[in-house]
Protein backbone atom coordinates (compact mmCIF):
# COMPACT_ATOMS: atom_id res chain seq x y z
CA UNK A 1 0.00 0.00 0.00
CA UNK A 2 1.70 3.69 -1.10
CA UNK A 3 -0.31 7.11 -1.09
CA UNK A 4 0.10 9.52 -3.52
CA UNK A 5 3.02 12.41 -3.03
CA UNK A 6 0.42 14.87 -4.48
CA UNK A 7 -3.08 14.98 -5.39
CA UNK A 8 -4.71 17.06 -7.70
CA UNK A 9 -8.27 18.35 -5.93
CA UNK A 10 -10.97 20.11 -7.97
CA UNK A 11 -13.13 22.32 -6.75
CA UNK A 12 -16.60 21.56 -7.05
CA UNK A 13 -18.36 24.17 -5.11
CA UNK A 14 -19.36 26.28 -7.75
CA UNK A 15 -21.02 24.11 -9.89
CA UNK A 16 -22.59 20.83 -7.22
CA UNK A 17 -22.26 22.98 -4.17
CA UNK A 18 -25.09 25.60 -5.97
CA UNK A 19 -26.48 23.42 -8.33
CA UNK A 20 -29.15 22.60 -5.93
CA UNK A 21 -29.93 25.90 -4.22
CA UNK A 22 -33.56 27.74 -4.37
CA UNK A 23 -32.77 31.44 -4.12
CA UNK A 24 -30.82 32.42 -7.42
CA UNK A 25 -27.08 33.49 -6.35
CA UNK A 26 -25.91 36.18 -8.54
CA UNK A 27 -23.58 35.76 -11.76
CA UNK A 28 -20.74 37.81 -10.15
CA UNK A 29 -21.04 36.31 -6.32
CA UNK A 30 -20.50 32.66 -8.49
CA UNK A 31 -17.41 34.58 -10.26
CA UNK A 32 -16.15 35.68 -6.94
CA UNK A 33 -16.28 32.84 -5.22
CA UNK A 34 -13.96 31.21 -8.18
CA UNK A 35 -11.48 34.15 -7.77
CA UNK A 36 -11.12 33.59 -4.08
CA UNK A 37 -11.33 30.33 -3.97
CA UNK A 38 -8.13 30.41 -6.59
CA UNK A 39 -6.32 33.23 -4.34
CA UNK A 40 -6.38 30.52 -1.78
CA UNK A 41 -4.26 27.55 -4.00
CA UNK A 42 -7.11 26.26 -6.24
CA UNK A 43 -6.25 25.76 -9.95
CA UNK A 44 -9.07 23.46 -11.04
CA UNK A 45 -12.45 24.02 -10.70
CA UNK A 46 -15.92 22.29 -11.62
CA UNK A 47 -17.07 25.66 -12.14
CA UNK A 48 -20.52 25.42 -14.39
CA UNK A 49 -22.90 23.48 -16.09
CA UNK A 50 -24.81 23.97 -19.05
CA UNK A 51 -27.89 21.89 -18.78
CA UNK A 52 -31.21 22.53 -19.20
CA UNK A 53 -31.81 26.20 -17.24
CA UNK A 54 -35.33 24.77 -17.01
CA UNK A 55 -34.51 21.72 -15.25
CA UNK A 56 -31.42 23.51 -13.63
CA UNK A 57 -32.34 27.60 -12.90
CA UNK A 58 -29.21 28.05 -10.91
CA UNK A 59 -26.45 27.01 -13.63
CA UNK A 60 -28.67 28.97 -16.06
CA UNK A 61 -25.39 31.72 -16.35
CA UNK A 62 -22.82 29.51 -17.00
CA UNK A 63 -21.65 31.56 -19.69
CA UNK A 64 -22.03 34.68 -17.88
CA UNK A 65 -20.00 33.30 -14.93
CA UNK A 66 -17.15 31.89 -17.15
CA UNK A 67 -16.74 35.60 -18.41
CA UNK A 68 -16.43 37.20 -15.15
CA UNK A 69 -13.87 35.15 -13.50
CA UNK A 70 -10.66 36.78 -13.61
CA UNK A 71 -8.29 34.39 -11.95
CA UNK A 72 -5.90 32.27 -14.29
CA UNK A 73 -7.40 28.88 -13.47
CA UNK A 74 -9.27 25.86 -15.14
CA UNK A 75 -13.00 26.17 -15.62
CA UNK A 76 -14.51 23.18 -16.03
CA UNK A 77 -18.21 22.79 -16.93
CA UNK A 78 -20.72 20.14 -17.06
CA UNK A 79 -22.69 19.12 -20.33
CA UNK A 80 -25.41 16.32 -20.69
CA UNK A 81 -25.63 16.68 -24.58
CA UNK A 82 -24.06 18.07 -27.76
CA UNK A 83 -26.06 21.46 -26.87
CA UNK A 84 -24.34 22.10 -23.58
CA UNK A 85 -20.91 21.05 -25.22
CA UNK A 86 -22.13 23.90 -28.17
CA UNK A 87 -22.77 26.57 -24.98
CA UNK A 88 -19.95 25.47 -22.93
CA UNK A 89 -17.60 25.35 -26.25
CA UNK A 90 -19.00 29.14 -27.28
CA UNK A 91 -18.40 30.33 -23.68
CA UNK A 92 -14.56 29.58 -24.10
CA UNK A 93 -14.17 26.28 -22.05
CA UNK A 94 -11.88 23.23 -23.05
CA UNK A 95 -12.59 21.56 -20.16
CA UNK A 96 -16.00 19.24 -19.72
CA UNK A 97 -17.59 17.03 -17.35
CA UNK A 98 -20.03 14.54 -18.82
CA UNK A 99 -21.72 12.17 -17.10
CA UNK A 100 -24.05 8.98 -16.86
CA UNK A 101 -25.10 6.48 -13.85
CA UNK A 102 -24.94 3.36 -13.20
CA UNK A 103 -28.14 3.23 -12.12
CA UNK A 104 -31.20 3.26 -14.28
CA UNK A 105 -33.56 5.16 -11.95
CA UNK A 106 -31.00 8.01 -11.25
CA UNK A 107 -30.24 8.47 -14.84
CA UNK A 108 -33.76 9.29 -15.74
CA UNK A 109 -34.62 11.38 -13.16
CA UNK A 110 -31.32 13.16 -14.01
CA UNK A 111 -30.74 13.23 -17.22
CA UNK A 112 -34.45 11.97 -18.64
CA UNK A 113 -32.63 8.90 -20.51
CA UNK A 114 -31.60 4.92 -20.25
CA UNK A 115 -28.28 4.51 -19.11
CA UNK A 116 -27.79 3.17 -22.94
CA UNK A 117 -28.77 6.65 -24.31
CA UNK A 118 -26.61 8.87 -21.78
CA UNK A 119 -23.79 6.69 -23.06
CA UNK A 120 -24.54 7.59 -26.65
CA UNK A 121 -25.01 11.11 -25.64
CA UNK A 122 -21.73 10.62 -23.95
CA UNK A 123 -20.07 9.17 -27.38
CA UNK A 124 -21.38 11.95 -29.83
CA UNK A 125 -20.50 14.56 -27.52
CA UNK A 126 -16.63 13.02 -27.53
CA UNK A 127 -16.97 12.35 -31.40
CA UNK A 128 -18.24 16.10 -32.03
CA UNK A 129 -15.43 17.95 -30.00
CA UNK A 130 -12.76 19.79 -31.39
CA UNK A 131 -9.54 17.55 -30.59
CA UNK A 132 -8.08 20.05 -28.08
CA UNK A 133 -10.79 19.71 -25.65
CA UNK A 134 -10.46 17.22 -22.37
CA UNK A 135 -12.94 15.51 -20.84
CA UNK A 136 -13.43 13.76 -17.63
CA UNK A 137 -16.65 11.48 -17.65
CA UNK A 138 -18.73 10.72 -13.97
CA UNK A 139 -20.09 7.22 -13.60
CA UNK A 140 -22.63 8.63 -10.69
CA UNK A 141 -24.51 6.53 -8.36
CA UNK A 142 -21.32 4.36 -8.10
CA UNK A 143 -22.28 2.47 -4.71
CA UNK A 144 -25.54 3.60 -4.10
CA UNK A 145 -28.71 4.85 -5.74
CA UNK A 146 -31.58 6.93 -4.08
CA UNK A 147 -34.40 4.86 -5.75
CA UNK A 148 -32.52 1.66 -6.78
CA UNK A 149 -29.82 0.98 -3.63
CA UNK A 150 -26.49 -0.95 -4.01
CA UNK A 151 -24.90 -1.05 -7.08
CA UNK A 152 -23.07 -3.21 -8.72
CA UNK A 153 -19.66 -2.50 -8.90
CA UNK A 154 -18.64 -5.14 -11.74
CA UNK A 155 -21.07 -3.08 -14.01
CA UNK A 156 -19.64 0.72 -12.53
CA UNK A 157 -16.33 -1.15 -13.89
CA UNK A 158 -17.63 -1.57 -16.93
CA UNK A 159 -19.30 1.79 -17.60
CA UNK A 160 -15.54 3.47 -16.45
CA UNK A 161 -13.76 1.09 -18.79
CA UNK A 162 -16.28 2.08 -21.65
CA UNK A 163 -15.75 5.64 -21.32
CA UNK A 164 -11.50 5.64 -21.29
CA UNK A 165 -11.98 3.46 -24.45
CA UNK A 166 -14.04 6.16 -25.69
CA UNK A 167 -11.57 9.34 -25.26
CA UNK A 168 -12.44 10.93 -21.88
CA UNK A 169 -8.85 11.41 -20.24
CA UNK A 170 -10.30 10.53 -16.32
CA UNK A 171 -13.19 8.95 -15.23
CA UNK A 172 -14.53 10.32 -12.33
CA UNK A 173 -16.47 8.07 -9.38
CA UNK A 174 -19.29 9.64 -8.29
CA UNK A 175 -20.63 8.66 -5.21
CA UNK A 176 -23.90 10.56 -5.61
CA UNK A 177 -25.79 10.51 -2.13
CA UNK A 178 -23.35 9.74 0.37
CA UNK A 179 -24.26 6.39 1.57
CA UNK A 180 -21.11 4.33 0.75
CA UNK A 181 -18.62 2.89 3.47
CA UNK A 182 -15.09 2.10 2.97
CA UNK A 183 -16.32 -0.93 2.24
CA UNK A 184 -18.23 -0.03 -0.77
CA UNK A 185 -15.32 2.49 -2.15
CA UNK A 186 -12.94 -0.91 -1.68
CA UNK A 187 -15.51 -2.93 -3.59
CA UNK A 188 -16.02 -0.92 -6.18
CA UNK A 189 -12.44 -0.09 -6.75
CA UNK A 190 -10.90 -3.48 -6.48
CA UNK A 191 -13.39 -4.18 -10.07
CA UNK A 192 -12.75 -0.61 -11.08
CA UNK A 193 -8.94 -0.35 -10.84
CA UNK A 194 -8.83 -4.05 -12.57
CA UNK A 195 -9.94 -2.47 -15.83
CA UNK A 196 -8.53 1.11 -15.70
CA UNK A 197 -5.07 2.16 -14.71
CA UNK A 198 -5.40 3.84 -11.55
CA UNK A 199 -3.82 7.32 -12.90
CA UNK A 200 -7.07 7.53 -14.93
CA UNK A 201 -9.66 7.10 -11.81
CA UNK A 202 -10.69 10.54 -9.52
CA UNK A 203 -13.24 10.13 -7.02
CA UNK A 204 -16.42 12.61 -6.21
CA UNK A 205 -17.64 12.00 -2.53
CA UNK A 206 -20.73 13.29 -0.90
CA UNK A 207 -20.26 13.59 2.92
CA UNK A 208 -24.08 12.63 3.78
CA UNK A 209 -23.50 10.16 6.16
CA UNK A 210 -20.48 11.35 7.39
CA UNK A 211 -18.49 8.50 5.87
CA UNK A 212 -15.72 10.68 2.91
CA UNK A 213 -12.96 11.27 4.82
CA UNK A 214 -12.99 7.30 5.87
CA UNK A 215 -13.55 6.79 2.11
CA UNK A 216 -10.61 8.88 0.68
CA UNK A 217 -8.49 7.54 2.59
CA UNK A 218 -9.92 4.08 0.42
CA UNK A 219 -9.12 6.10 -2.21
CA UNK A 220 -5.49 6.96 -1.04
CA UNK A 221 -4.88 3.76 -0.16
CA UNK A 222 -5.24 2.62 -3.62
CA UNK A 223 -3.35 5.50 -5.38
CA UNK A 224 -5.99 7.42 -6.56
CA UNK A 225 -4.71 10.99 -6.95
CA UNK A 226 -7.49 13.19 -8.58
CA UNK A 227 -10.29 14.36 -5.93
CA UNK A 228 -13.52 17.04 -6.32
CA UNK A 229 -14.14 18.50 -2.70
CA UNK A 230 -16.24 21.55 -2.22
CA UNK A 231 -15.46 24.53 0.03
CA UNK A 232 -17.40 24.37 2.96
CA UNK A 233 -19.02 20.91 2.29
CA UNK A 234 -21.29 23.08 -0.07
CA UNK A 235 -23.45 20.75 -2.36
CA UNK A 236 -25.93 18.38 -3.77
CA UNK A 237 -27.64 17.28 -6.58
CA UNK A 238 -31.41 18.83 -7.42
CA UNK A 239 -32.30 14.91 -8.86
CA UNK A 240 -30.72 12.75 -5.65
CA UNK A 241 -33.08 13.22 -3.35
CA UNK A 242 -31.37 13.27 0.83
CA UNK A 243 -27.50 13.84 -0.81
CA UNK A 244 -25.88 16.24 0.58
CA UNK A 245 -23.08 18.38 0.40
CA UNK A 246 -19.16 17.15 -1.01
CA UNK A 247 -16.41 16.38 1.33
CA UNK A 248 -15.12 19.74 1.93
CA UNK A 249 -12.30 21.33 0.68
CA UNK A 250 -10.97 22.41 4.59
CA UNK A 251 -11.28 18.66 5.57
CA UNK A 252 -9.67 16.95 2.82
CA UNK A 253 -6.95 19.40 3.27
CA UNK A 254 -6.70 18.88 6.69
CA UNK A 255 -6.60 15.04 5.69
CA UNK A 256 -4.15 15.33 3.07
CA UNK A 257 -1.91 17.69 5.48
CA UNK A 258 -1.67 15.26 8.11
CA UNK A 259 -0.63 12.66 5.77
CA UNK A 260 1.95 14.70 4.48
CA UNK A 261 0.25 14.56 0.82
CA UNK A 262 1.24 17.46 -1.30
CA UNK A 263 -1.86 19.87 -2.92
CA UNK A 264 -1.44 23.16 -2.74
CA UNK A 265 -3.71 24.41 -1.14
CA UNK A 266 -4.40 26.77 2.29
CA UNK A 267 -6.97 25.58 4.53
CA UNK A 268 -7.65 28.61 6.46
CA UNK A 269 -7.90 30.56 3.56
CA UNK A 270 -9.98 28.54 1.64
CA UNK A 271 -12.24 28.53 4.91
CA UNK A 272 -12.27 32.34 5.32
CA UNK A 273 -13.67 32.29 1.84
CA UNK A 274 -16.23 29.66 2.05
CA UNK A 275 -17.38 31.09 5.37
CA UNK A 276 -17.65 35.01 4.21
CA UNK A 277 -19.70 32.90 1.32
CA UNK A 278 -22.16 30.98 3.22
CA UNK A 279 -23.07 33.94 5.20
CA UNK A 280 -23.19 35.96 2.70
CA UNK A 281 -26.19 33.98 1.12
CA UNK A 282 -27.88 32.59 4.28
CA UNK A 283 -26.33 28.83 3.77
CA UNK A 284 -25.07 26.79 6.38
CA UNK A 285 -21.15 26.46 6.59
CA UNK A 286 -20.50 22.92 6.43
CA UNK A 287 -16.73 21.71 7.37
CA UNK A 288 -15.36 20.71 10.49
CA UNK A 289 -12.06 21.13 9.69
CA UNK A 290 -12.68 24.75 8.30
CA UNK A 291 -14.65 25.96 12.28
CA UNK A 292 -12.01 24.35 13.85
CA UNK A 293 -9.31 26.07 11.91
CA UNK A 294 -11.44 29.41 12.05
CA UNK A 295 -11.84 29.14 15.38
CA UNK A 296 -7.76 28.40 16.26
CA UNK A 297 -6.81 31.67 13.90
CA UNK A 298 -9.76 33.80 15.74
CA UNK A 299 -8.49 32.64 19.30
CA UNK A 300 -4.38 33.75 17.66
P1 LIG B 1 -35.08 16.93 -21.68
O1 LIG B 1 -36.22 17.69 -21.13
O2 LIG B 1 -35.28 15.52 -22.09
O3 LIG B 1 -34.37 17.71 -22.88
O4 LIG B 1 -33.88 17.00 -20.62
P2 LIG B 1 -34.89 18.28 -24.23
O5 LIG B 1 -33.82 17.99 -25.26
O6 LIG B 1 -36.30 17.81 -24.50
O7 LIG B 1 -34.90 19.86 -23.95
C1 LIG B 1 -35.77 20.47 -23.00
C2 LIG B 1 -35.48 21.96 -22.98
O8 LIG B 1 -34.16 22.19 -22.45
C3 LIG B 1 -35.47 22.58 -24.36
O9 LIG B 1 -35.83 23.92 -24.19
C4 LIG B 1 -34.01 22.53 -24.77
O10 LIG B 1 -33.64 23.49 -25.72
C5 LIG B 1 -33.32 22.82 -23.45
P3 LIG B 1 -37.28 24.46 -24.62
O11 LIG B 1 -37.33 24.24 -26.10
O12 LIG B 1 -38.27 23.60 -23.90
O13 LIG B 1 -37.24 25.90 -24.19
N1 LIG B 1 -31.99 22.22 -23.34
C6 LIG B 1 -30.89 22.90 -22.99
N2 LIG B 1 -30.69 24.19 -22.67
C7 LIG B 1 -29.43 24.56 -22.35
N3 LIG B 1 -28.39 23.71 -22.32
C8 LIG B 1 -28.57 22.41 -22.62
C9 LIG B 1 -29.85 21.96 -22.96
N4 LIG B 1 -30.35 20.76 -23.31
C10 LIG B 1 -31.67 20.93 -23.54
N5 LIG B 1 -27.53 21.58 -22.56
C11 LIG B 1 -31.53 17.19 -20.22
C12 LIG B 1 -32.63 16.38 -20.87
C13 LIG B 1 -30.27 16.34 -20.27
C14 LIG B 1 -31.33 18.48 -21.01
C15 LIG B 1 -31.95 17.50 -18.76
O14 LIG B 1 -32.30 16.29 -18.15
C16 LIG B 1 -30.85 18.14 -17.96
O15 LIG B 1 -30.47 19.27 -18.24
N6 LIG B 1 -30.31 17.42 -16.97
C17 LIG B 1 -29.21 17.90 -16.14
C18 LIG B 1 -29.51 17.71 -14.69
C19 LIG B 1 -28.34 18.18 -13.86
O16 LIG B 1 -27.69 19.15 -14.15
N7 LIG B 1 -28.07 17.42 -12.78
C20 LIG B 1 -26.96 17.73 -11.89
C21 LIG B 1 -25.64 17.46 -12.51
S1 LIG B 1 -25.14 15.75 -12.38
C22 LIG B 1 -24.47 15.67 -10.78
O17 LIG B 1 -24.56 16.62 -10.04
C23 LIG B 1 -23.73 14.44 -10.38
C24 LIG B 1 -22.21 14.68 -10.22
O18 LIG B 1 -21.96 15.69 -9.25
C25 LIG B 1 -21.51 13.37 -9.80
C26 LIG B 1 -22.13 12.70 -8.58
O19 LIG B 1 -22.36 13.38 -7.54
O20 LIG B 1 -22.31 11.50 -8.66
C27 LIG B 1 -21.57 15.12 -11.55
MG1 LIG C 1 -22.01 15.43 -7.10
Amino acid sequence: MSFPARVTITESSPRDGLQSLGAFIPTEAKARLIDDLAAAGITSFDAVSFVSPRWVPQMADGAEVVAAVTADVTLGGLVPNLKGLEKGLEAGLTHFGVVTAASEAFCQANLNATVDESMHRIRSILFEAPEHVTFRGYVSTATHCPFEGEQDPDWVAHLAETLIEWGVQDVYLGETIGKATPYHVERLLAEVLDRVPVERVGVHFHDTYGQAIANTVTALEHGVDKMDSSAGGLGGCPYAPGAMGNVATEDLVWLLDGMGIEHGLDGLAVARVAKAFCDAHGLEYQSRAGRALLAAAERG
